[in-house]
């Protein structure tokens, strides 16, 4: 079953069609860059594009960067506040005309790395997924199933929340040695292995492909692995969510 997956982010929105039964992207990833905290309509006016530039028609799957239910947006740490109360299925679908569903975005990345990344996850009984780019997003599974939006990047870490704390922005922001980073991002590992206690953590987002450059300062006790869907991770897990509200039961 073929599914468009979009991630929307607080720089790019980008989409891809996905072949929802072996996790493959089975078109080119279309992405356009926005200004920071861009109105929805125009992320919503790209989303359309992208499904035209693809040639798409049936269920869409986004990924929206903060808490969704129903379709309808709660939080918008590093995007446009207008997205507050909005239901964003319903103007994705009356843009696009085909029906669609929206969830947070890391829940869409931490299913899509559950099912197709990184091959023993599911044997571990709680696993936390994390994306850390512009914010820290986090996925919670319990035996495999997820508790959606969870939203631990905003844990206080000291006095400041996660992700503005050790996220790839804040490296950037601080211009961070990966050391200096890796100390940061270890107390956030720790404070989430206090209060959760989970048997393996996932790092996915822009930096799960630097692994090698951070791996050896982190010192939280808990196994960490780096994902390995790397940046489509997003776009899959938006697709698979298409595909399971969508598709006829066999
Ligand atoms: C948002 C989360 C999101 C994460 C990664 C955070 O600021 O609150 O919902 O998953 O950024 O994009």
């Amino acid at each position: 079953m073929i599914n468009l997956g979009i991630d929307i982010g607080g720089s790019a929105t980008k989409g891809a069609l996905v072949d929802t039964k072996t996790g493959l992207l089975v078109s080119e990833r279309v992405r356009f860059e926005t200004k920071p905290l861009e109105k929805p309509k125009v992320i919503i006016n790209l989303i359309e594009k992208i499904r035209k530039e693809l040639d798409y028609k049936g269920p869409i799957g986004a990924g929206y960067p903060g808490i969704v239910k129903s379709g309808i947006a709660f939080s918008a740490a590093n995007v446009h506040k207008d997205f507050i109360h909005s239901n964003i299925a319903e103007l994705i679908q009356n843009k696009t005309g085909q029906p669609t569903v929206v969830i947070n975005d890391a829940d869409a990345a931490g299913l899509a790395e559950m099912r197709f990344g990184v091959q023993d996850a599911k044997n571990y009984h709680v696993v936390m997924f994390l994306t850390v780019g512009t914010g820290i997003g986090s996925a919670i599974f319990v035996d495999g199933k997820m508790i959606p939006n969870t939203e631990l990047g905003h844990l206080l870490v000291g006095k400041k929340e996660a992700e503005h704390y050790a996220s790839d922005a804040a490296r950037r922001a601080d211009k961070l040695s990966w050391k200096s980073w890796g100390k940061r991002f270890t107390e956030v590992l720790q404070t989430y292995e206090f209060l959760l206690n989970p048997d393996l953590f996932i790092l996915g987002g822009g930096l799960s492909a630097r692994y090698d450059s951070y791996s050896k300062y982190l010192k939280n006790s808990t196994k960490t692995i780096p994902a390995k869907l790397e940046n489509t991770a997003g776009i899959v897990g938006a697709a698979m969510a298409a595909h399971e509200a969508f598709s006829e039961p066999n």
